[in-house]
């Protein structure tokens, strides 16, 4: 078995998380570190890797077969060329670049120095999206028409980069990104609309909070919130079928289906009183005319960093393709820019992604 030697660029909290996961892959060993700021060259020193004196350095180094860029987001398109350019694999942190333009170059310095070039699109194992993703495919809620997909705090924006435009601050490259490509992997479908209305309730130069909502060809609808402002919370997945409703609550898995079972159902003959008044449309269903599935944790989804590396190692072998391929981070970039576009302008943008 090759052990592949990685240097990493940018040594920040997200970087230490992936030197901590990457001690429990047995493929991939991290060499050394590369960052501007000098301490954090010297936290790396610490923990026993080569502590390299700038990026050409590390690029120069033979030993070196892979880089992970974990930078702020503005300088990861230069320096993922300047990497593939000097013969290294490369893997970047989302938001891969700030932009669609800037992807593609990086994109044909993969081809023209024919390294393999992933993005740590981390999210696409998330439990609970894998709950959702799988009750959806396996028909328990029938035709599906309506997605909606949350994250929320009420914390604010953490403050440094993230509320700095020019460095890629904001939630829809930070959070967005990953929310939009769990829905563009599972949705076999070119997005159509886009409509999105970003606020900057904090931080006036970034959206600190955003609601999107992406149109597919078939008609299905998603509907995609950040929030940093929230004091209380929606569920994480609120999911319509023409047979049933999912929820899932939280990161924990806790959630249900509640599914039809009786087609039978008839419909008062009176009008119904209700503490609001009468209606027979919105008047509560015998409860004994549905079932409901509880859901939980799946626990076979290794949850964590492992099987973006994985992929990875095994596009490099030539085992098998990318599966977080750059192609698909493209698309997800071009809603981005929809949605920024529609923000702007206050109008829904149609697209053909
Ligand atoms: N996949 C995920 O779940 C996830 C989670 C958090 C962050 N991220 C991503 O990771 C990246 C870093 O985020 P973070 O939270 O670790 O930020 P951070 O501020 O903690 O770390 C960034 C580091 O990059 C260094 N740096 C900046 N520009 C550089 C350059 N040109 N050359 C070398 N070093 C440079 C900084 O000095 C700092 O040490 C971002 O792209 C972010 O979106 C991904």
């Amino acid at each position: 078995m090759k052990v592949y030697n990685l240097g990493i660029i940018g040594f920040g909290s997200m970087a230490g998380h992936h030197f901590k996961q990457i001690g429990e892959i047995e493929q991939v060993c991290v060499r050394g570190v590369y960052d501007i700021n000098p301490e954090r060259v010297k936290a790396a020193e610490e923990k026993g890797v080569i502590g390299y004196r700038s990026k050409e350095e590390m690029f120069q180094d033979p030993e070196i077969d892979i880089v992970l860029v974990a930078t702020t987001n503005e300088a990861h398109k230069d320096l993922c060329i300047e990497a593939l350019a000097a013969g290294k694999h490369v893997i970047c942190e989302k938001p891969v670049t700030m932009n669609s333009a800037e992807l593609l170059e990086v994109i044909d310095a993969a081809k023209k120095y024919q390294r393999v070039f992933t993005i740590d699109q981390n999210r696409r194992v998330n439990k609970d999206f894998v709950l959702m993703k799988r009750s959806v495919e396996a028909g328990l809620l029938g035709d599906v028409y309506v997605i909606e997909s949350r994250v929320e705090g009420s914390r604010g924006m953490p403050s440094g980069w993230r509320t700095i435009k020019s460095l890629g601050g904001g939630m829809m490259l930070d959070w967005g990104v990953h929310l939009i490509d769990q829905i563009m992997y599972m949705v076999p479908e070119k997005v159509t609309n886009v409509f999105c209305k970003m606020f900057s309730i904090e931080y006036p130069e970034v959206d600190d909070n955003f609601h999107l909502t992406m149109t597919f060809e078939s008609g299905l609808v998603v509907h995609i919130e950040v929030s940093t402002n929230n004091y209380i919370t929606h569920p994480r997945w609120y999911v319509l079928g023409k047979k049933g409703t999912l929820v899932i609550d939280d990161w924990n898995c806790d959630g249900k289906i509640v599914r039809c079972i009786d087609k039978e159902n008839k419909w008062e003959e009176e009008i119904v009183y209700t503490k609001a008044g009468p209606t027979k449309t919105m008047a509560p269903r015998n409860p004994n005319s549905t079932e409901t599935i509880v859901l939980s944790e799946p626990e076979d989804v290794v949850d964590n960093l492992n099987p973006v590396y994985w992929q990875f190692i095994d596009a490099i072998e030539g085992k098998a393709e990318l599966t977080i391929k750059p192609e698909e981070a493209l698309r997800v970039m071009k809603v981005m820019e929809g949605a920024f576009h529609s923000s702007q302008t206050n109008q829904a943008i149609e697209t053909n992604i």
